[in-house]
């Protein structure tokens, strides 16, 4: 069972944790709570699909805190130790054992635990990732668990005809349409069957979100009644209002811009208008390769040194000699708001290369 969480705002970062400031910065953002935001719009739209088709039975969440132990987030729900998620280059960890949620469910066994039923949990996540258009390594999720008890129906394949049922309503709900839904068998270590479900949009398959019913392992650790079982699914915000708003750059989400913000009101699914689009410009760094150099602490401290005037990183060339690897970068820059200067993107580029060698004991070339 999880043990009292550490306050995050206040308290000094531990020495051993990976979170940089400018990632902590972002805990305190809460984009889905800001109203008029496309994020927010969302959300309002799916709580409001789920409690129209259960009226009064689901309890709504949407401000549980980011950090989490690693008992809520892994362990409670049958992640692997060595499963990816867990990884120090792919999460952030506050201490050994706390980390910021790398997804929602972090928080069911709690509820659980707690005799929550049925619930529905919004909020920020956080993962350690690549930087592009459609990559970010804070976004938004939308989980949800309901529990049958003893006295309901009890069969798998109701249970799973429900959940199922529940998510085609929400997707045309969403979509205000009815559109082509495929289910697709999916794989995650708390649900067992697992499925995804996807969506024909715009000429594509869309994954839309992830689900199946609860294992035993994860409903006992939750304190659930042997008779009892119940589903949950999990879906992601930014990707889904990028299709429905039009929304061409995930970094748009953080932007003060009125020109961005003054386009959206709640209750209402609009297409983005985009407003002049600044030029980008490119340089590129070549570096030998250390122990320390691993790609996801490359790519954060790219962003931590030029925060979201970075468009994209690409890995552009490798090469190998004398048991030494090279790694040849181009990091694309373009602001949203305004034209950056080249002095300035020059400013930007020196210093990514200064940290880099410090940080990462990369040998520039
Ligand atoms: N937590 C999963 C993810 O982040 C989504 C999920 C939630 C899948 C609940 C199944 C059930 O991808």
């Amino acid at each position: 069972s999880s043990e009292a969480v550490v306050n995050l705002s206040g308290s000094l970062i531990p020495s051993s944790s990976n979170i940089p400031p400018s990632i902590l910065e972002k805990t305190r953002e809460k984009l889905h709570l800001r109203p008029n935001h496309p994020l927010h719009i969302l959300k309002k739209m799916i709580e409001k699909s789920i409690e129209d088709m259960h009226p009064r039975e689901f309890s709504f969440y949407d401000d549980l805190p980011q950090l989490v132990s690693t008992t809520d987030c892994f362990d409670d729900l049958l992640v692997e130790w060595n499963h990816p998620s867990r990884r120090y280059t792919d999460t952030y960890y506050w201490d050994e054992s706390h980390v910021l949620r790398t997804h929602m469910t972090a928080h069911d066994t709690t509820l659980l635990r707690a005799g929550k039923k049925a619930f529905v949990l919004t909020g920020d996540v956080y993962r350690r990732d690549s930087i592009d258009k459609s990559h970010y390594p804070v976004f938004h999720q939308v989980d949800a668990v309901r529990i049958f008890d003893r006295n309901t129906s009890q069969n798998e394949h109701k249970l799973i005809a429900d959940l199922k049922s529940t998510l085609e309503s929400l997707a045309k709900n969403i979509f205000q349409r009815e559109v082509q839904i495929r289910w697709v068998d999916g794989e995650f270590p708390f649900t067992y069957p697992s499925f995804e479900m996807e969506v024909f949009w715009n000429g594509n398959w869309l994954e839309l979100l992830g689900c199946g019913l609860l294992k035993r392992g994860v409903l006992d650790a939750g304190q659930v009644d042997k008779n009892s079982k119940g589903w949950a699914f999990g879906l992601g915000l930014e990707r889904l209002a990028m299709v429905l708003f039009e929304i061409p750059d995930i970094r748009l989400f953080w932007s003060k811009d009125e020109r961005f913000l003054q386009q959206f009101r709640d209750g209402k699914i609009t297409k983005f208008k985009p407003y002049s689009k600044y030029p980008s410009c490119y340089k590129d760094i070549t570096f030998w390769l250390s122990e320390k150099f691993h790609e996801n602490a490359f790519y954060e401290l790219v962003r931590t040194v030029a925060g979201d005037t970075v468009e994209e990183v690409a890995l552009l060339d490798e090469f190998h000699r004398n048991n030494k690897t090279s790694h040849c970068y181009r990091i694309v820059y373009r602001s949203m708001d305004r034209s950056l200067t080249n002095d300035e993107v020059d400013e930007i580029q020196d210093k990514i290369r200064e940290e880099v060698a410090r940080r990462l004991e990369v040998i520039l070339r």
